[in-house]
């Protein structure tokens, strides 16, 4: 079934049609629900193209309108708004429609998939390898990771492509540092650990800085690097695996999946890059790069500088080497060439902005990405400390993303094991069972807090609004979900074996807010997914808790294990299923378990 939002979309549409008007009939969620519960904008914009007043063009939509099987009768409100109410009968038929959950894990809750599945290219993670995962890596991860799971859902192909920084000069270095403290690494690779990326990289620095003899073997170590020596090819892959190790000891404790691809791997293609460069020429006939200042550099229309000179895109330095540019450029050939990926999403902060927007273009320019080829810079801002500055320790170093982590669990352990007179806790839980509630709480509660905010805007890490019970949090999510799923347990159901034809009847105004919600769920994930919003999701979520904690309220709310008569029951309990799996489906689209138990 369609969401509501898109049927009322088609009927508004169908009648403008007829009328001859031409629009957009964009209906919106109602701001308040006092007036109903979608409305249509559409009549202002018509009347003023029509020099008609607003609220007649309004009044002869609703007129033709042919829709009391979905709503009460449409009012007209204001300048010219268009209200729709849902009817409850149309509300529980929608309901009755969702079929009881299949096998764990595959419940779509009556949402197909899309119509015409792409293969998407997600670019996320990707810290660089010289040194230890930070915070500024949290972000991209777990934003990268929900646009995967949102996607991977509607069934699109899904390249999750981890684009670890393993290249560059500063691997010279701290190879040439690793065959001097670590010179067995040579006959066994495998067995390298290093205790400390951040730690091994100051030292090498350190000697790098005092001593020139180091300074010209590092140098050399990256001429060798870039002529495949096998021996030092070797050092670099040992040290890559090592550090590789230690960041999907993060990723698997996160459980965000993805695919080590790093910027060597494309090292062969950038030759390439610059002989397509060099020998081609744009739509006009303009050879696609020239020399200046002894740097190979693309010029696009749209990017120059405040002064009006224009800002190059250097692909290859003066001394000949490659840059982040050129590696980038050789990656969307890949992309788009071998992956035969039709869309391309790079989750990365928001200062490499400029960054992408220039790669795209002269990606187009070079007609490398046909115009059926969508390339998107989903950026986002920074992550401050309480006080907004740079998230940094108090010694002033960058914080490891491991150790924080840990203190996100060891503080969540502190909050479901409190007791105090709010405690929600049960009580039979063993202490193997508190560790992990401690460790999903823990971890859930940095993903939801990093998602729940708007992607563009920066945010205060702050352990104690995220841990917080009551707020837009995940603790107060699961605790939702387990409190439902207490529910079923208590009432002595299993939800899964309810009924697959169940009654759903709504007459209490908390009922019928808690369907409409539950209604409205498709609606909320397809604008998540077509403007790749997490916020739109854990929003809606949060509203969801609230539907049904009223719902389930002794003053505002209905009676649910002990209502009568029984198809009442039957239907409550019903609609604390749909509750139960709606939070399941969506939180785990955010790369949240629930707990049953809490
Ligand atoms: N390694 C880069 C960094 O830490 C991010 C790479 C993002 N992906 C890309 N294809 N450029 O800033």
């Amino acid at each position: 079934m369609i969401p509501i939002q898109d049927e009322l979309s088609l009927r508004v549409g169908k009648v403008m049609e007829a009328l001859g008007l031409e629009g957009d009939p964009l209906i919106r969620v109602a701001q308040d629900e006092q007036f109903g519960d979608y409305q249509s904008n559409c009549a202002m914009g018509l009347a003023k193209k029509l020099g008609r007043k607003p609220r007649d063009v309004a009044a002869s939509i609703v007129d033709k309108l042919q829709i009391d099987d979905l709503c009460e009768p449409p009012q007209i409100a204001g300048p010219g708004f268009i209200n729709f109410r849902i009817k409850p009968g149309h509300l529980a038929e929608r309901l009755k429609t969702i079929r009881p959950a299949p096998v764990p894990g595959r419940d779509r809750l009556g949402i197909d998939p899309a119509d015409h599945p792409e293969v998407v290219v997600v670019d996320l993670s990707s810290p660089n390898l010289a040194k230890e995962m930070h915070v500024g890596h949290l972000r991209s991860t777990v934003i990268g990771d929900c646009v995967c799971r949102i996607l991977e859902f509607f069934g699109h192909t899904v390249y999750r492509e981890n684009h670890v920084g393993d290249w560059g000069t500063q691997f010279g270095m701290l190879v040439a540092h690793l065959r001097h403290v670590r010179p067995e690494v040579v006959n066994e690779p495998d067995k390298l650990e290093i205790q400390d990326l951040e730690s091994f990289y100051v030292e090498a620095k350190e000697r790098f800085d005092r001593d020139e003899e180091f300074r010209k073997e590092s140098r050399q170590t990256v001429v060798a690097l870039q002529s495949g020596d096998e021996t030092t090819m070797r050092i670099w892959k040992a040290f890559c695996d090592e550090s590789l190790r230690h960041c999907h000891k993060i990723y698997d404790r996160l459980g965000v999946r993805l695919l080590d691809r790093g910027e060597s791997c494309y090292n062969d293609l950038m030759n390439e890059v610059i002989r397509r460069l060099e020998q081609g020429a744009d739509a006009d006939g303009n050879p696609l790069a020239r020399e200046s200042e002894g740097a190979l550099c693309v010029f696009m229309d749209g990017f120059k500088t405040r002064e009006g000179e224009w800002l190059p895109l250097i692909v290859r330095k003066s001394d000949g080497g490659f840059n982040y540019a050129t590696s980038d450029l050789a990656t969307l050939i890949h992309r788009i060439e071998e992956l035969e990926a039709t869309r391309i999403i790079y989750v990365v902060g928001l200062p490499q902005k400029q960054h992408f927007e220039m790669i795209f273009a002269a990606t187009r320019k070079a007609g490398w990405a046909g115009d059926h080829i969508r390339l998107e810079h989903l950026g986002f801002g920074s992550v401050l400390d309480a006080a907004g500055r740079p998230f940094k320790t108090r010694e002033g170093g960058t914080v490891k993303l491991k150790d924080l982590l840990d203190e996100a669990v060891a503080r969540a352990r502190e909050v479901v094991t409190q007791e105090d007179e709010h405690s929600k806790r049960d009580q039979s839980l063993s202490p193997k069972q508190i560790d992990e509630i401690a460790e999903t709480v823990g971890l859930a509660s940095i993903k939801y807090y990093d998602l729940s905010h708007n992607l563009n805007s920066d945010y205060r890490f702050d352990f104690k609004q995220m841990l917080d019970m009551e707020g837009n949090t995940a603790p107060y999510m699961l605790y939702a979900y387990a409190r439902v799923k207490a529910i079923g347990r208590k009432a002595g159901v299993v939800f899964e074996e309810l009924p697959a034809d169940a009654p759903v009847v709504i007459e209490h105004p908390s009922e019928l807010r808690l369907a409409l919600t539950l209604a409205r769920f498709p609606e909320a994930l397809a604008v998540a997914a077509r403007e790749l919003r997490p916020n739109v999701l854990t929003d809606y979520l949060l509203e969801l808790s609230k539907a049904f904690s009223r719902f389930y309220d002794r003053k505002l709310g209905v009676r649910v294990i002990d209502a009568s008569p029984d198809e009442v029951r039957l239907s409550r309990l019903k609609l604390c299923d749909l509750t139960a799996r709606t939070l399941k489906l969506g939180l785990g689209l955010l790369g949240i378990e629930t707990l049953e138990q809490m």
